[in-house]
């Protein structure tokens, strides 16, 4: 992709998720569409496969408003550490309402592009990323400073989803053409392949009639 057709489409990212940071309730009404009515169950699987422990220290690319991050507070206790990072401000701003609301205090934000992925924390025992490497222009790059942020072992969790496979593939059209203006959704990346090319290894989860998949891959040495 050319530097400029990438920049194009980071503003593009920006403008639309500007939009659902500042309606964050209807962002998350919208959860009961995609997820097929599973969003609890999909989104706490996914960080459950992360493996975490109280008091480790997680990444999550492309927070979005929080979404996630009941299910990481779960995970890690009071004793451990979160960094959220988006490129949406107005995301991040609803993230931080939620954590003020929930009075979750060991929680960081960091605005910027995942693909430069700018923090000064290294080595995470787990990166999450739901419905966020989809999202992001350059997602190749993004998947790979998330490799160099993890600790021997740690594990990269990334939930995201699918076209329709079956009888209801006669939807995609629809479907691709409103979750690509309206969350900037491109179905057309091979994200556990490059996670297997990345990592050397990746295990994947079918869910959902296959409209949603988990990967997940280990840090190993190169
Ligand atoms: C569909 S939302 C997912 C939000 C959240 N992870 C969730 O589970 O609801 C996609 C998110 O990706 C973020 N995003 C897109 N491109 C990005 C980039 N280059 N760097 C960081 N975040 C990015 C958007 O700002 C948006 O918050």
């Amino acid at each position: 992709m050319t530097k400029d057709s990438q920049t194009d489409k980071l503003k593009k990212v920006k403008k639309m998720y500007s939009f659902w940071g500042r309606f964050p309730s209807l962002y998350s009404a919208q959860d009961i569409i995609t997820f097929l009515g599973r969003a609890k169950t999909i989104r706490s699987l996914a960080v459950k496969k992360m493996g975490l422990k109280r008091g480790d220290k997680t990444l999550e690319v492309a927070c979005g408003s929080g979404r996630n991050f009941p299910y990481l507070v779960d995970a890690i206790g009071k004793d451990g550490f979160i960094l959220g990072f988006d490129y949406s401000q107005e995301m991040l701003d609803a993230s931080k309402q939620l954590s003020k609301q929930n009075e979750w205090s060991n929680i960081k934000l960091i605005q910027g592009d995942a693909t430069q992925l700018k923090i000064t924390e290294k080595n995470f025992d787990g990166v999450v990323s739901i419905l966020g490497i989809s999202a992001i222009p350059d997602w190749e790059k993004a998947l790979e400073r998330c490799h160099d942020v993890l600790r021997f072992e740690g594990k990269l969790v990334v939930c995201d989803a699918r076209l329709f496979t079956g009888f209801l593939k006669f939807l995609n059209p629809l479907i691709k053409v409103i979750y690509s203006k309206f969350a900037a959704w491109d179905p057309s990346k091979n994200i556990p392949e490059k996670m297997k090319e990345i990592f050397g290894n990746v295990e994947l989860e079918n869910l959902n009639f296959g409209t949603f998949f988990i990967a997940v891959s280990v840090k190993k040495e190169r």
